[in-house]
């Protein structure tokens, strides 16, 4: 259901769910590509005379209110881009949430305060969840759901939202799943999936849908250490979930019966500490737990020598999916090859898609130009579950 589905929109109230889960540094915004990406749905919605109410998590606060994950910064660079004041609520489903509904006038836009801040929001419990949509949904005549990075969570503001009330999917939602259907419905080959990242346990999972539908998976970030494990090396103080060693062994078997190319680095950054001006020399994978700082060591980014042989493989695809930076980007020490990564993304001939809001954040503070890519989308794990072929409970419930 897209958003000509809901009807004239002129005069009514609109409750639309983005994801403005943006990363900050001391309250100031560091990287606005999920605020800008929402401008388009927003604009089509407020043009039309809509009474806009929007609703967004920020991190993951444990269920009640905490300064640091507040969206007011969110809705002041809101207002900025759309040159319109948009009006900014205390609380969620609160008084402060109602007082700022009522007062909504045609062509205006309210944001309520972090959905987060609400237990019932990421419940398990389905009836809390529903209670608290039936909060969020009175008053609004509509759905719009537009947060295309946590269209994988099973959530009130995304799931139970969309039931309480007549609902469509935004023009954000739309596109990212325009493109990323071309990555599932017969990609030109060869086609290469680059995963990095600290979320490891969550990107390990994504790995065995994966094998089966791509030629070629390339392995950086903070997962590359439990593959290094996996074959029986040394990390030394290096990211590693010892648990999942097995498993990460089971990959690469299936990787090898299957016919992948799996790439792993053959060289890495080891530090002497996870700081910026930390000591660092680059080794051979087997010789990490012998640098200089012996058990100490930490690798932060992949070697020159592998920055180099992924660039190939990406370079020589027709399409592309990268998820995850290589290393600890936010430090330059150890930003190379992320950077390699992203540069070889640039010269795919092909499709070449960044998924996530740290690939896209990494990029952009690297200094790449969103135009440069095929498409930059705005969800990590949506996008990933979404090339998997998992099923998306904020797009089943739109009947997408
Ligand atoms: C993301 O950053 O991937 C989305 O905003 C979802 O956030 P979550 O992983 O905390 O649910």
């Amino acid at each position: 259901r897209t958003l000509e589905t809901l009807g004239d929109l002129a005069g009514r109230t609109v409750l639309i769910r983005c994801d403005f889960n943006v990363p900050l540094e001391d309250g100031r915004i560091t990287d606005e590509g999920r605020i800008v990406a929402s401008l388009p749905t927003l604009r089509a919605l407020l043009e039309q005379g809509a009474r806009v109410v929007a609703m967004s998590h920020l991190g993951r606060p444990k269920g009640a209110p905490e300064e640091r994950y507040s969206l007011a910064p969110v809705a002041a660079r809101l207002g900025e881009l759309l040159g319109q004041e948009v009006a900014f609520a205390a609380d969620t489903v609160g008084e402060d949430a109602q007082r700022v509904r009522i007062a909504l006038q045609d062509g205006q836009l309210a944001l309520l305060e972090n959905l987060r801040f609400d237990p019932r929001e990421t419940s398990k419990d389905a009836g809390e969840r529903a209670e608290l949509a039936a909060e969020l949904a009175a008053g609004a005549d509509v759905f719009v759901s537009d947060g295309f990075g946590v269209v994988h969570r099973e959530q009130a503001s995304v799931l139970e939202v969309a039931q309480a009330l007549p609902s469509a999917a935004g023009l954000l939602v739309a596109k990212e799943l325009e493109v990323l259907s071309r990555l599932t419905e017969s990609p030109e080959r060869p086609y290469a999936v680059v995963l990095g990242g600290s979320k490891v346990s969550d990107k390990l999972g994504v790995i065995e849908h994966l094998l089966p539908r791509v030629d070629r998976l390339v392995i950086g970030g903070g997962m590359l250490f439990t593959f290094l494990r996996a074959l029986g090396h040394d990390v030394a103080s290096s990211l590693l979930e010892e648990d999942q060693v097995e498993r990460v062994l089971g990959y690469m078997k299936q990787a090898e019966e299957l016919g992948v190319q799996l790439l792993l680095p053959t060289d890495v950054v080891v530090a002497e500490g996870f700081s910026a001006d930390a000591a660092h020399e680059t080794v051979a994978t087997d010789a990490i737990g012998a640098s200089r700082f012996g058990a100490k060591g930490i690798g932060l980014d992949i070697g020159p020598d592998s920055a180099a042989a992924f660039a190939e493989a990406i370079r020589t695809s027709r399409t592309v999916f990268w998820n995850g930076p290589m290393g600890v980007f936010e430090m330059p020490a150890f930003a190379h090859g992320t950077k390699a990564v992203a540069q070889a993304l640039t010269e795919v001939d092909g499709l070449a898609v960044v998924g996530g809001g740290d690939s896209a954040a990494a990029v952009r503070g690297l200094g790449f130009d969103d135009a440069a890519f095929g498409h930059i989308s705005t969800g990590g794990g949506a996008s990933l579950e979404f090339l998997e072929g998992a099923r998306l409970p904020g797009l089943e419930v739109l009947g997408w």
